[in-house]
C-alpha cells in the first residue's frame, strides 16, 4: 500500500446539525455571504436554519441566489462583484451541486479579481474566502471536495477547477433538507453519487482507503434501490443517500472522476440532460469497456450493489434513468472529440482512444443519422 489521503473538511452530520453547531460560524467571522438558487434553499428550510444559526451569533448576511443549474462564468462574476461590496468574511453555500460549485468559485474571485475564466488557470494570489457548504441534494458530494465544476461557453462543455483551497472548511449534511425533493431528482442525483463511487473505484488513483469507502458508499446505495425504484423516500432512505453522496465525494476528493463524467458533461451541455442522468446513461457500457482491465473489481462492485452481472447494472440503469435521447452521428463524434480533451480520461482503468469514446456513445444511446433528428 502507498496512498495520500488529505480530506480537510470538518463534517457535522445529522438532524438539527446547522442549530447546533452555530457557533461554528462565528469562527470564521461577523458577516457571512450567502451563496443559492432561487428556491430549494427557501423550501427546504435550509435557509431559515442559518439564518438563526447568524442571528443568534450577530452574524450580518446577505443572500446571492443568482445560481442556475450548470454556472455560468456570469453567474459566478455577479455574486463576486456583490462580495467585494459586502466584504463578508465568509461564503455560505446552500444547494445542490451548482450553487456549491459556484460559491467556491465567488470565494475565490472575491479575494482574486479576474476574469471567471482565469480560474481554470490557477495561480491565485490570495487564499479564498472560507466556504461553508449545506448540500440540499445527495449527489453531488462538493460539499466535500476541491472541485468547482463549471459551464465553460468557449469550450463548449462543463469544466473544474480544482485547488486545495477550494476545499470547504465546513460542510452541514442534514437529510431532512433533501426531503421535499421531486423522486425524479433524487434519482438522478443517487445515479451522480454512484457514479463518484464506481469511478472512484475503478480508477487508476484509487487506493486502499478509497475502496474501502467506496464500497461503503456503493453498498449504502444498494440498501436504498427499491425505494429510488419505486420513487418514495423514508427519512431513513433519506439519509442513506446523503451519506453515499458524501462518501463518493470524499473519493473523487482522491482519484477525482474518469471517463464517465468527462463524456457525461456533453450529453449536459448539448442535450440539457441532467448531470447524473448523463452519468447513468453511460456507466453500464463503461462496465463493459473496462472488464478485460478490472475484472476483479467490477466483480466486487457488483457483488455490493447485489446485481448479478453487468448485464443487471445496465438494466437497472435504464430502470431507473430511462434511456436518453437519439444522437445524430455528427453528434457522436463531436462529443467524443471534447471527452477526448478531459484530463480526467486518463485515470479509467482502460485506455480509451477517441474512437473508443465515440463507440461508447453509439453503444450506451440511439444514434440516428444528422437528418433524422429534432
Ligand atoms: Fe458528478
Amino acid at each position: 500500500m502507498d496512498f495520500r489521503f488529505s480530506m480537510p473538511t470538518e463534517i457535522f452530520f445529522g438532524t438539527a446539525c446547522v442549530v447546533q453547531n452555530g457557533d461554528v460560524f462565528a469562527r470564521y467571522g461577523k458577516k457571512a455571504l450567502l451563496v443559492t438558487g432561487k428556491h430549494s434553499a427557501r423550501v427546504s428550510g435550509a435557509l431559515s436554519d442559518v439564518e438563526t444559526a447568524l442571528g443568534q451569533r450577530k452574524i450580518a448576511w446577505r443572500v446571492f441566489d443568482g445560481v442556475g443549474e450548470n454556472p455560468t462564468f456570469a453567474q459566478v462574476e455577479a455574486g463576486a462583484a456583490l462580495a467585494r461590496q459586502f466584504r463578508p468574511d465568509m461564503v455560505v453555500a446552500i444547494g445542490g451541486g451548482s450553487p456549491l460549485d459556484a460559491a467556491k468559485a465567488i470565494a475565490m474571485l472575491a479575494t482574486n479579481e479576474m476574469p471567471a475564466a482565469a480560474l481554470f488557470g490557477g495561480g491565485f494570489a490570495k487564499a479564498p474566502l472560507p466556504v461553508l457548504a449545506i448540500p440540499l441534494t445527495a449527489g453531488t458530494g462538493s460539499e466535500v471536495t476541491q472541485y468547482a465544476i463549471l459551464t465553460d461557453d468557449a469550450k463548449q462543455t462543463k469544466r473544474g477547477f480544482a485547488t486545495p483551497e477550494n476545499f470547504p472548511k465546513v460542510a452541514f449534511l442534514d437529510a431532512r433538507y433533501t426531503a421535499s425533493l421531486p423522486a425524479q431528482v433524487t434519482v438522478h442525483t443517487a445515479v451522480d453519487a454512484l457514479s463518484h463511487l464506481l469511478e472512484g473505484y475503478l480508477s487508476r488513483r484509487a487506493t486502499a482507503l478509497t475502496d474501502a469507502l467506496a464500497l461503503t458508499g456503493m453498498a449504502t446505495l444498494a440498501e436504498v434501490v427499491p425505494a429510488l425504484k419505486a420513487g418514495e423516500f423514508s427519512a431513513s432512505d433519506r439519509e442513506k443517500l446523503l451519506y453515499a453522496s458524501l462518501l463518493g465525494g470524499v473519493v473523487i476528493a482522491q482519484t477525482g472522476t474518469t471517463a464517465v463524467h468527462a463524456l457525461g458533461y456533453s450529453l449536459t451541455y448539448f442535450r440539457q440532460i441532467p448531470h447524473g442522468q448523463a452519468n447513468g446513461l453511460l456507466m453500464g457500457e463503461y462496465l463493459r469497456l473496462n472488464w478485460p482491465a478490472c475484472e476483479e473489481k467490477i466483480a466486487a462492485l457488483l457483488s455490493v450493489l447485489k446485481l448479478p452481472d453487468v448485464d443487471g447494472f445496465a438494466r437497472l440503469m435504464t430502470e431507473l434513468i430511462g434511456t436518453g435521447p437519439t444522437l445524430g452521428e455528427e453528434e457522436v463524434g463531436k462529443f467524443a472529440a471534447i471527452a477526448a480533451q478531459a484530463a480526467s480520461v486518463a485515470w479509467t482503468a482502460r485506455d480509451l482512444t477517441e474512437a473508443d469514446l465515440a463507440a461508447w456513445l453509439r453503444a450506451s444511446l440511439a444514434v440516428a443519422p444528422a437528418a433524422a433528428v429534432k
